[in-house]
């Protein structure tokens, strides 16, 4: 894939069309992933090849550092550039962390107490939607932090999760995609989906944003509320009545076709990467959540989801959804599934081969 992209200029892939392979320019929300996957090859055979591909698709987000105009900044920026300065110290790759983490500053409104997800605002049905997904971005604003010694980072992605935890969580540990705020006195005005079935049903990959979201949470700040908040949501995915044997959830854990729905294998392979570092903390039974984590990674390493080498637009993962209601990206291979397959796959064998702390 690299080897089909270095030539064209500032391309990232994203997932297939027609049978072909579809790119993105720097600006869509997936295109950290990729340049993220190189890390994490390189991580584990560190060739000079893999590290020219990593450094060469990571900078073609340079300009990403700039961008205020939605909050996806984070899953941009940290999935490349915090890689990549996670494994060189590249200090210019810091200043750009430091500089995306204040774009995305930009964003929160401390009277709601949230960073604003989408200026997009549904044909005026919504003033200030945050979506669950925003969890994610949170992690570069924690990086920034610690990458600069300015704590208001820290501070705003803490008010965030706060604010997230008591508003978008339902008392059975599932979450709503989105919830929109007042703009005149930040209370909620409406909690509602954009890519799930209902209003009140469960979209899977909402559910894994929240709970790779509340654990990164947990992690950076010891706060074991969240950790708690994460553990119910898992929970709730894994009681499930619909969640089928091979633990690849359905698109939307109340779809209306379920057994004969769509599988997305993107949220069983964020949910996969948390639950390895859920095992490595301190809960009871923490090898339930590995071996949860184990079967998800032997389905989708199975020729049921893992495409043949070679096939697949070169993409590792079948089988995902990016958004039925919009009729985009059904059971196609998405980026950020074969992202998070790798990081759990580094965290599996980190937790096997050093029986230690692997996140
Ligand atoms: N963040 C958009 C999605 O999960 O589809």
């Amino acid at each position: 894939m690299a080897k089909e992209l270095e030539q064209q200029d500032g391309r990232l892939p994203k997932s297939i069309k027609d049978g072909k392979l579809e790119t993105s320019d720097c600006y869509w929300w997936c295109s950290g992933f990729f340049p993220g996957e190189l890390w994490y090859l390189y991580e584990n055979n560190p060739t000079p090849e893999l590290k020219k591909y990593a450094g060469l698709f990571t900078e073609r987000l340079e300009k990403v550092q700039h961008v205020t105009d939605n909050h996806d900044v984070g899953f941009m920026l940290y999935c490349s550039y915090g890689n990549g300065y996670r494994l060189t110290q590249n200090p210019a790759y810091k200043d750009v962390l430091v500089t995306g983490a204040g774009s995305l500053s930009t964003r929160f409104n401390p009277m709601i107490k949230a960073i604003r997800s989408w200026d997009f605002t549904n044909n005026g049905k919504w003033q200030y939607p945050v979506i669950i997904d925003n969890m994610m971005n949170l992690e570069l604003l924690f990086a920034a932090t610690r990458l600069s010694g300015d704590s208001t980072f820290y501070k705003v992605a803490v008010s965030h999760v706060d604010r997230t935890m008591k508003e978008q969580y339902r008392p059975d540990g599932s979450c709503y995609h989105v919830v929109d705020y007042s703009m005149k006195d930040g209370s909620v005005r409406n909690r509602h989906t954009a890519q799930g079935y209902a209003h009140e049903s469960a979209w899977s990959r909402g559910q894994a944003w929240g709970i790779y979201g509340l654990t990164l949470c947990y992690r950076e700040t010891g706060d074991r509320k969240y950790l708690d908040q994460a553990l119910k949501a898992v929970r709730f995915m894994f009681n499930h009545k619909n969640t089928p044997e091979d633990l690849v959830f359905y698109w939307d854990m109340d779809a209306p076709n379920i057994p004969n729905d769509y599988r997305d294998a993107s949220a069983a392979a964020c949910i996969a990467s948390a639950l390895y570092e859920i095992s490595t903390v301190d809960v009871p039974e923490p090898q339930t959540y590995k071996a949860y984590a184990d079967r998800i990674m032997e389905s989708l390493a199975s020729p049921t989801y893992r495409a043949e080498l070679g096939t697949n637009g070169n993409f590792l993962l079948m089988h995902c959804v990016g958004s039925i209601p919009h009729n985009g990206e059904i059971d196609v291979p998405l980026n950020y599934a074969d992202y998070y397959f790798l990081e759990a796959l580094k965290r599996k064998r980190d937790i096997e081969q050093k029986g230690s702390k692997g996140c």
